[in-house]
């Protein structure tokens, strides 16, 4: 059997993960690849001294990995942006595959890293970037090639979905980020978690490879939960559905949607199942109908099962001299589509209403009489009686999908009524039809 030799760069989480079952599981690996695939250089540009690396030369200068003329494939896991698009710009120069796990540096700088990688003939491999283990990109890029694929949505951060799974049960949101942290499943900043950035990179890259269409990062809309309150939690419930922090991207004729925003799901569909770290994407194709990948979104030796398939892939190519190899999207480049970001205004959903009214005769007809003359009609509507305090009453109402112009158009009326108090709080609401 030929060796394939790989340079990791970076050994925190993924990158330790990495090094880890590539020796525990080399045997079965091998047997995949059909070639020895041997890690003959690390670099980070921190130390670790509590791994034992055993006589594999190590580094704090990363670029040692790419420039190493022995090297096959590069393996990128520093994260961030622009050192990461660096470094993964000269390992494609130098001729080398790249497999990354990295899904800022693909979302952002993927069309420039894809073209120069197609250029110089080697492969950008990225499956451990969009939730974790899971090996979605495959069945996106792959096993749905024969598909038309209407949409995409997922519980995409792990970090995120485990916050909202323990705040069900009354805890804190700081206490429940900082046990992430400790778990390695949080970005170095928390806030792409938890405001919806790390969720969007998966997304772009999803959509991107579902449609057809190049990514577009810069135009994806995101809304944290940082603002989710247990009082939603529990009437969202009460309605029958549960809250998630969703990744939505859907094919319209006029332009794509690429949102991540808390949304309501029904309580009986699989993915309101979808606890903890645990991440879910469901796709929709034409042929296929509804499939969703589950499984763990991060962690060390999660992520590094599809940091591994990747390598097996480019190893595979390597010690072949194989020309074969799945586009970068699923698309031949010369195939996408030049489908635009459609603006917010322009999205179509169901949505969650939270009016503040006061206790006066004929104000839910006044609410209903605005909803009605904006085309929005009300799927369920719950007044809580019981929880009225200082002559303010919760009114809670779902309605069926409409386009988000009409209920920013609707909730400014609602707002300037003399018979609300406060602000309308709105969750949007997703039926998966
Ligand atoms: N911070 C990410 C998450 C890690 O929580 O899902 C995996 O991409």
């Amino acid at each position: 059997m030929k060796d394939v030799n790989v340079g990791i760069c970076g050994l925190g989480t993924v990158g330790g993960g990495t090094f880890n079952v590539l020796n525990r599981n080399a045997a079965i690996i091998a047997g995949r690849a059909g070639c020895n695939i041997r890690i003959t250089r690390i670099a980070s540009r921190r130390n670790r001294d509590d791994m034992d690396l055993g006589d594999v030369p190590f580094s704090t200068e990363i670029f040692d990995v790419v420039n190493d003329p022995a090297i096959d494939i590069v393996v990128e896991l520093i994260g961030g942006y622009e050192t990461a698009r660096e470094l993964v710009l000269a390992a494609i120069r130098n001729g080398k595959h790249v497999v990354t796990a990295n899904k800022a540096l693909i979302a952002v700088h993927g069309n420039e890293i894809f073209a120069a990688a197609d250029e110089a003939g080697v492969v950008v491999a990225y499956e451990a970037g969009v939730a974790g283990g899971i090996p979605v990109m495959k069945a996106v890029r792959e096993g749905l090639a024969g598909n038309r694929i209407d949409w995409i949505a997922g519980i995409i951060n792990g970090t995120g979905n485990y916050i909202l799974t323990e705040m069900r049960a009354g805890r804190p949101f700081a206490e429940v980020l900082k046990e992430a942290q400790d778990l390695g499943y949080a970005e170095a900043d928390p806030t792409f978690d938890v405001e919806g950035i790390d969720a969007a990179h998966k997304l772009t890259i999803l959509a991107a490879a579902g449609f057809g269409v190049p990514l577009q990062f810069e135009k994806a809309f995101t809304e944290g939960i940082s603002a989710i309150t247990p009082y939603d939690i529990a009437h969202a419930e009460q309605l029958g559905y549960r809250i998630k922090h969703l990744g939505i991207a859907r094919r319209r004729d006029e332009g794509i949607e690429l949102r991540v925003h808390p949304t309501l799901v029904p309580r009986s569909h699989l993915i309101a199942q979808v606890d903890g770290v645990l991440n879910a994407v469901l796709v929709d194709g034409d042929a296929v109908g509804q499939t969703m990948y589950y499984g763990p979104g991060a962690g060390d030796e999660a992520t590094a099962s599809a940091v591994i398939a990747d390598i097996v892939d480019a190893a595979r190519i390597v010690a072949n001299e194989s020309a074969l190899r799945v586009p970068y999207l699923g698309f031949a480049p010369d195939a996408l589509e030049d489908l635009d970001v459609l603006s917010m205004e322009d999205i179509q959903s169901a949505y969650y209403l939270r009016i503040t009214a006061l206790d006066r005769p004929g104000v839910l007809a006044k609410i209903a009489s605005i909803l009605s003359e904006h085309g929005i009609n009300i799927e369920s509507i719950m007044q809580k009686e019981s929880e009225m305090k200082d002559g303010r009453i919760p009114v809670i109402i779902l309605t069926h999908t409409v386009q988000e112009r009409q209920i920013n158009r609707a909730i400014e009326e609602l707002e300037s009524l003399s018979d609300t108090d406060g602000p309308v709080v709105r969750i949007r609401a997703e039926n998966f039809n």
